[in-house]
């Protein structure tokens, strides 16, 4: 249902022209493993660290857990028949390390590969290119039990575990990224601690961080090993910093967080570098003694593409001094005292503010850095939604899908080589912390009876796809 108060109503949307994607403009929709298949103790899989997370008391609203989610293990194919009724060009989802490799090491576990094998041949036989993320944030357990990311050796059992893959669906995948949000695997899950493991150390965020880049670099070499022609790539997470005020010390709390929430990864996977204001911001948490020599050669290997999630945009001010936030676990470490700032801007369900022109500015920010293609690999909005007479007309997620996809058109005009474009997410699922407390998706979950249903969303989604582009109104 529409939220009244929400200035992206339709009659804004009604008035704005058309637009016409290059031609093969990849036009897609996304989920992740934990969020949708369910099956968590099926066919050989083991316990990753977000199956322990969930089933500790206290982490996840309403205790929610992943245990059947969106049952998309058993029901895979009528997922993909979803799929392709919205004319998807390409579905992205994401391997359960433990579904195929169990504890994280040794021989591959048969069953689990067959399920990716059936879903892919199932993609492949619709017309829907497979795009495949290694490592959307469930390590398994027996591997964080070993030190989890914080361990160098974790980086190298992420390369054995890519090979495993790659021999397995490497003929039939031709885009693969390595990691999903390497950001929110270390700063929220080693520093803040609301995502799993739930660890709260602002040094093994750091190491975690780093060693998550350097099996991103062990894991495309795997991959260029086993799958020469594969198209490769990571996906990031990244946010327009701004300073609440031109203030010194707000613009110095601006480059802080930028550093830590963006330069952090840009600078290490595409100039093969830390930036030296991130490394002295960074001092009083660590030396960086766990950077290797050679590490940063093998962490910027060259890729094929760049994948960009973009929800929102932070506004930062300075400390104010006394700020209790500061004794707080926090996902900044060394900056833990900088102010977030809200503008009064509408925002999501998640309190998320919507920026539109953010994403335009992420894209023009990153091909500043690289000439790599560029896919926005998610993007989307939580909003509550309502089934009146089995639809739910989601006006607010359709027009944030507009608005957004206005920003990369503008960003195509401007140059930037943005190849594709993923609708997070393909449906309701498992948010995280959140549960199923939260919806994404352009398909409608009812999660007792597991009923699908697009939304309205999905149907506008299906004709911008059919067009390539977005009709004038
Ligand atoms: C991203 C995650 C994705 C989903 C969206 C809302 O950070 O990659 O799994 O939770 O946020």
């Amino acid at each position: 249902m529409s939220n009244p108060a929400s200035p992206l109503a339709v009659d804004v949307l009604d008035e704005r022209p058309g637009l016409t994607f290059p031609p093969g403009f990849l036009w897609g929709a996304a989920t992740a493993a934990y969020q949708i298949e369910g099956a968590a103790a099926e066919d050989g899989r083991t316990p990753s660290i977000w199956d322990t997370f969930s089933h500790t008391d206290g982490r996840i609203v309403a205790g929610h857990t992943g245990d059947v989610a969106c049952d998309h293990y058993h029901r895979l194919g009528g997922d993909v028949a979803l799929m392709a009724e919205l004319g998807l060009k390409s579905y992205r989802f994401s391997v359960s390390w433990s579904r195929v490799q169990p504890g994280g090491t040794g021989a591959a576990n048969p069953q689990g590969l067959d399920f990716y094998r059936r879903l892919v041949d199932d993609l492949l036989a619709n017309g829907i290119e497979p795009w495949l993320t290694l490592y959307h944030w469930d390590l398994p357990q027996p591997l964080e039990d070993a030190g989890g990311w914080p361990a160098r050796d974790t980086a190298a059992r992420f390369a054995d575990y890519t090979t495993l893959v790659a021999d397995a669906l490497g003929d039939r995948v031709r885009y693969w990224t390595t990691l999903n949000e390497p950001w929110c695997s270390a700063f929220l899950g080693y520093g803040s601690g609301v995502h799993a493991p739930g660890r709260t150390n602002g040094a093994d965020a750091v190491r975690a961080g780093h060693h998550l880049m350097l099996g991103h670099g062990l894991s495309v070499q795997a991959l260029r090993a086993a799958r020469p022609t594969a198209e490769v790539g990571v996906t990031v997470n990244l946010y327009p910093v701004d300073p609440a005020s031109d203030a010194p010390a707000d613009v110095d709390a601006a480059r802080r967080i930028d550093g830590l929430a963006n330069r952090f990864f840009l600078d290490p996977l595409l100039r093969g570098s830390y930036p030296e204001d991130l490394v002295a911001d960074l001092s009083v948490v660590t030396d960086f003694d766990h950077v290797h020599d050679g590490d940063l050669a093998t962490i910027s290997a060259p890729l094929d593409l760049v994948g960009i999630n973009y929800y929102s945009r932070h506004v930062v001010a300075a400390p104010t001094g006394g700020n209790e936030a500061a004794s707080a676990p926090s996902c900044w470490p060394g900056s833990e005292d900088v102010r977030f700032v809200t503008r009064g801007v509408p925002v999501t369900d998640m309190g998320w503010e919507i920026d539109a022109p953010g994403l335009l500015e992420t894209l023009r920010r990153v091909h500043d850095y690289t000439d790599l293609p560029l896919y926005v690999t998610e993007n989307g909005s939580a909003f509550v939604d309502t089934v009146v007479d089995g639809q739910v007309d989601d006006v607010d997620r359709l027009a944030y899908f507009d608005a957004h996809l206005r920003a990369t058109h503008e960003a195509i005009d401007a140059g930037v080589p943005l190849r594709g474009y993923f609708a997070w997410s393909l449906m309701d699922n498992f948010e995280w912390a959140w549960g199923y407390t939260k919806r994404f998706g352009m398909i409608h979950v009812d999660y007792d009876s597991q009923v699908r249903i697009p939304k309205s969303s999905a149907k506008w989604y299906a004709s911008v796809i059919r067009r390539n582009g977005l009709a004038a109104q």
